[in-house]
């Protein structure tokens, strides 16, 4: 891997104007959009569904990948490919068989991955890894940005990254949850190829600013690893 993939999260943008903040990650050089969906079950939260993700398609050439924190997302991912995303990522930890719903999702010509929240090992979705081109580790418990990092999480992260190596197809180790300038370090050694950001980006005074630092700190980590 000679390259880490930033892809910001919108869910700590400033929604009444979401085109600009959208343009303004892909013009720092953003690799794609994550969309975090969350009903109020899955996880304690509400957020926005496929109309608002259909309505900022237009604004961009980025590619969308929604990151489905709902109960029941197989009932849900017609509606998202109609809205225009290119890949879904599910959780482990739903009740539906998720193995089937990979290949269903697949089945309607988008890209699957995979999700473990914090407290999930592992061997839950070891045995078919190799069916995911994303895998997703939750480094904090899902449901709202701007949550501290959770360092134990490190060990799975440098596991997952050994697993994946002896796979035909390396997937994309992404991580999701407190990452910023600081704890990008970490997951980069730890072996993670794609840094979902929100709060560190959204919040910050300059997001531009804030992208290339994190940008920056993902290359000089990427480096002294080679
Ligand atoms: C949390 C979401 C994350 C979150 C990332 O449930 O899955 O994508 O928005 O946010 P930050 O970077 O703010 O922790
Ligand atoms: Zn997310």
């Amino acid at each position: 891997m000679n390259r880490i993939e930033i892809r910001p999260s919108i869910l700590s943008s400033d929604f009444s104007r979401l085109a600009e903040e959208i343009q303004l990650v892909e013009k720092a050089g953003a690799d794609g959009i994550h969309l975090d969906i969350m009903d109020g079950h899955f996880v304690p939260n509400i957020s926005f569904g496929p109309s608002l993700v259909h309505s900022i398609r237009k604004v961009t050439q980025l590619p969308f990948w929604a990151h489905l924190m709902i109960e029941k997302p197989g009932d849900y991912v017609e509606a998202f490919r109609d809205a225009g995303v290119n890949g879904i990522t599910i959780h482990c930890e739903i009740d539906e068989d998720w193995v089937e719903l990979a290949d269903r999702i697949r089945g309607l010509g988008m890209g699957v991955g995979i999700t473990l929240n914090p407290e999930t090992p592992l061997r839950k979705i070891e045995p078919v890894l190799d069916r995911f081109e994303r895998v997703l580790v939750m480094t904090v418990h899902p449901g709202f940005g701007g949550q501290a990092f959770m360092g134990e999480v490190l060990e799975k992260i440098r596991a997952l990254s050994r697993m994946a190596f002896s796979l035909p197809h390396l997937p994309i180790v992404e991580v999701d949850g407190g990452i910023d300038e600081v704890t990008t370090p970490l997951v980069v050694e730890a072996g993670a190829t794609c840094l979902i950001v929100g709060a560190a980006i959204y919040q910050a005074p300059d997001p531009v600013l804030a992208f290339q630092k994190i940008k920056v700190a993902a290359e000089q980590a990427l480096q002294k690893q080679q």
